[in-house]
């Protein structure tokens, strides 16, 4: 195996041909810069997708800065390194041992300059790349200058990276950094196996924003198994089997966005949800707590004793919303009666309820009725509630 050493070692005296190249090389790059620095700020200027189909999304406007934190001045980053990681890389090329593949001269001591310059020397081999840039989403600096990201000789990181994935492309997403640096719960996926590239396609993809495969999709790819264990080492919900087991999907499920409620990156509330709700069965009455569901829905069903216009959860004028999760100590939260995702009954009501810590699932047994519904046999007693006018039928 050919290492780096061997045949450049680190203090080699240089020609003043190769410095020459060296400083224009670095003037190359910094144009590159230029133009990039071009690209982030006309993203910026653009507002939140426009293919949304749920409302009250807030998508935080997003800094890239178009020269990674971590270049070094010199053009030595992309010079064959020292191979110290087991999970290192070489470039079949490299490995060869001729340098003249690449550069004018085939001698090791003195490569000289690269034959073709920019992304074309790439090319001459990778040419399915010419393919994957032309997709309809290409990614800025694959598009200027492979060498952003790979060294064209080897690493001590896998294909060829210049560092770690997640560190590399953070040095250019600097809200992703952050948000993946100062989130409170954090979000396994990103550092897992491929890290960025398990959702984003670094090269270019036919989905927006880079990804891989339709964002749904790639969520259910994941939690799509039985045995996937949160931080607490709880299950998670197998959400492809409840899906297809649940043929009532939530509105922004039905429109295939799973970010309406998480945030993917990152975040600080419960379950990476992108605004309050509670993790347990009880919660004290705060309509804050409630900032995810009253982000679409109207809290004043909520907040209103009497009411018949706000919720067809009333029994005449009586706001059983209110009576249930309106309390000081023991309100029910939604998932006392809903589930979230998808379910099998009218309005997402649940089958059952995970109750107490060991999560035992107590029946709802909720029947709709022409005037209403009805609960029988679980938290009470069977009762029935009827919304079709000002008047109680049945007391509570
Ligand atoms: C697959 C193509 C390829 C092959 C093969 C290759 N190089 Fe390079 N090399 C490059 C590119 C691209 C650059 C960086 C661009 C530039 O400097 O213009 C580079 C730059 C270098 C640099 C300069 C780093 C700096 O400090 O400026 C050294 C040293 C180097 N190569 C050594 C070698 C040696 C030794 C071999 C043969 C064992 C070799 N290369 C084979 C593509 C290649
Ligand atoms: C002379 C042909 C040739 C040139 C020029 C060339 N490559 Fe490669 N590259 C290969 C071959 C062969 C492989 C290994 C086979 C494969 O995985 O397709 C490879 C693999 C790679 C890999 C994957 C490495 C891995 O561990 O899986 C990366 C990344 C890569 N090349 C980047 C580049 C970049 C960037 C350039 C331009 C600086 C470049 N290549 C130029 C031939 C070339
Ligand atoms: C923004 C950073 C970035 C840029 C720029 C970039 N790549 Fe990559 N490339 C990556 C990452 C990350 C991976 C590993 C992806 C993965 O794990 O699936 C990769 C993987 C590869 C592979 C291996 C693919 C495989 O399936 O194993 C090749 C070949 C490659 N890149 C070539 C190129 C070429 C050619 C260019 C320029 C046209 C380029 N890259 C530009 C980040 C980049
Ligand atoms: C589990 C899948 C997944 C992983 C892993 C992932 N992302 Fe994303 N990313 C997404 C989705 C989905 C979107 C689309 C926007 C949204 O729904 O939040 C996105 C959007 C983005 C955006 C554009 C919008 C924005 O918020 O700025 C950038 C940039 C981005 N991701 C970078 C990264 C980086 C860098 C990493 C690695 C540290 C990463 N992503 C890891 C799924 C992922
Ligand atoms: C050299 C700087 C640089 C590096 C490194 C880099 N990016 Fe980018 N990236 C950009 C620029 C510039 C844009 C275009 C501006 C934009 O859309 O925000 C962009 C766009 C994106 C987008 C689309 C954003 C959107 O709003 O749709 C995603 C996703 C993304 N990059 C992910 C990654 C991932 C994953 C990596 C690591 C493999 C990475 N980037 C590495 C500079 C970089
Ligand atoms: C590459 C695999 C992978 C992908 C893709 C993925 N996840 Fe995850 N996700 C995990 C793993 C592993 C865990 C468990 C460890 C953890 O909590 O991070 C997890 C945990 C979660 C959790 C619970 C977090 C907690 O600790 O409370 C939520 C919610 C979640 N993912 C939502 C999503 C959404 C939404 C998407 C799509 C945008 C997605 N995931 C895509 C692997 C993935
Ligand atoms: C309307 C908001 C909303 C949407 C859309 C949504 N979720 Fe959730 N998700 C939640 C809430 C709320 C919880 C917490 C449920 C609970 O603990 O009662 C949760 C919990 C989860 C969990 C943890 C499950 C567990 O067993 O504790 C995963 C995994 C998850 N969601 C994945 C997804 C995926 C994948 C999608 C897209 C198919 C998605 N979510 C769409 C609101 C949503
Ligand atoms: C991103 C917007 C959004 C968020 C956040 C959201 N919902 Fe919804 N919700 C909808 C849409 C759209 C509908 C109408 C389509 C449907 O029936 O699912 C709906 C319908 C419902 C229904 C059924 C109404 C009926 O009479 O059939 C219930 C129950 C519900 N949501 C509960 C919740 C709860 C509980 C939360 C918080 C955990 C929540 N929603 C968060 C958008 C949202
Ligand atoms: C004690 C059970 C229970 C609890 C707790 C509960 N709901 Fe409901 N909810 C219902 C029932 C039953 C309906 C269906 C009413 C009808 O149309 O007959 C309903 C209907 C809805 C609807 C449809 C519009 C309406 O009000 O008629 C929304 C939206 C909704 N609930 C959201 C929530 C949210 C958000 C929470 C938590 C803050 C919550 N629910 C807590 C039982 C409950």
């Amino acid at each position: 195996m050919i290492r780096a050493s061997q045949f450049f070692p680190v203090d080699a005296p240089r020609s003043a041909a190769w410095w020459q190249r060296a400083v224009s090389t670095v003037a190359s790059v910094a144009a590159v810069l230029i133009v990039l620095q071009g690209l982030a700020a006309s993203a910026a200027a653009q507002t939140a997708s426009p293919h949304r189909k749920t409302p009250l999304r807030t998508v935080a406007a997003h800094t890239v800065v178009s020269k990674p934190a971590a270049t070094p001045a010199s053009s030595s980053r992309w010079a064959p390194v020292t191979i110290t990681e087991k999970n290192a890389t070489s470039h079949a090329p490299f490995e060869a041992g001729d340098c003249s593949i690449c550069h004018q001269n085939s001698d090791p001591a003195n490569p000289g300059p690269v034959k073709t310059s920019g992304n074309d020397l790439c090319m001459g081999c990778h040419d399915d790349f010419k393919q994957i840039l032309s997709r309809k989403y290409p990614h800025p600096p694959s598009q200027k200058n492979c060498l952003s990201c790979h060294n064209p000789h080897n690493s001590n990181h896998p294909k060829l990276l210049l560092e770690e994935a997640g560190t590399l492309c953070t040095s250019c997403h600097k809200s992703i950094h952050d948000t993946v640096q100062n989130a409170k719960v954090k979000h396994d996926a990103l550092t897992n196996d491929r890290q960025c590239a398990n959702c984003h396609n670094p090269h270019g993809a036919n989905v927006e924003h880079l990804l891989v495969q339709l964002p749904m999709q790639l969520c259910l790819d994941c939690h799509g198994k039985d045995n996937v264990l949160d931080h607490n080492g709880k299950k998670l919900t197998n959400m492809k089997a409840l899906l297809a087991a649940n043929p009532n999907h939530h509105g922004p499920i039905a429109g295939d966005d799973c970010s309406a409620c998480h945030q993917t990156h990152g975040g600080d509330n419960f379950r990476l949800l992108t605004n309050n709700y509670p993790s347990a069965f009880y919660a004290e009455w705060d309509a804050k707590n409630y900032a995810l569901c009253f982000g679409c829905h109207d809290e004043k069903a909520f907040t209103s004793p009497e009411t018949t216009e706000l919720t067809q959860f009333r029994d005449g004028s009586r706001n059983l919303h209110y009576v249930h999760t309106n309390k000081n100590d023991m309100g029910r939260t939604c998932r006392a009666c809903h589930e979230v995702h998808a379910s099998t009954q009218d309005h997402h009501i649940r089958e059952s309820v995970p109750y107490g810590s060991k999560g035992w699932p107590l029946k709802i047994n909720y029947t709709k009725t022409p005037t209403g519904g009805s609960c029988s046999r679980t938290c009470h007693a069977t009762k029935t509630y009827n919304n079709s006018s000002k008047d109680a039928a049945a007391k509570p």
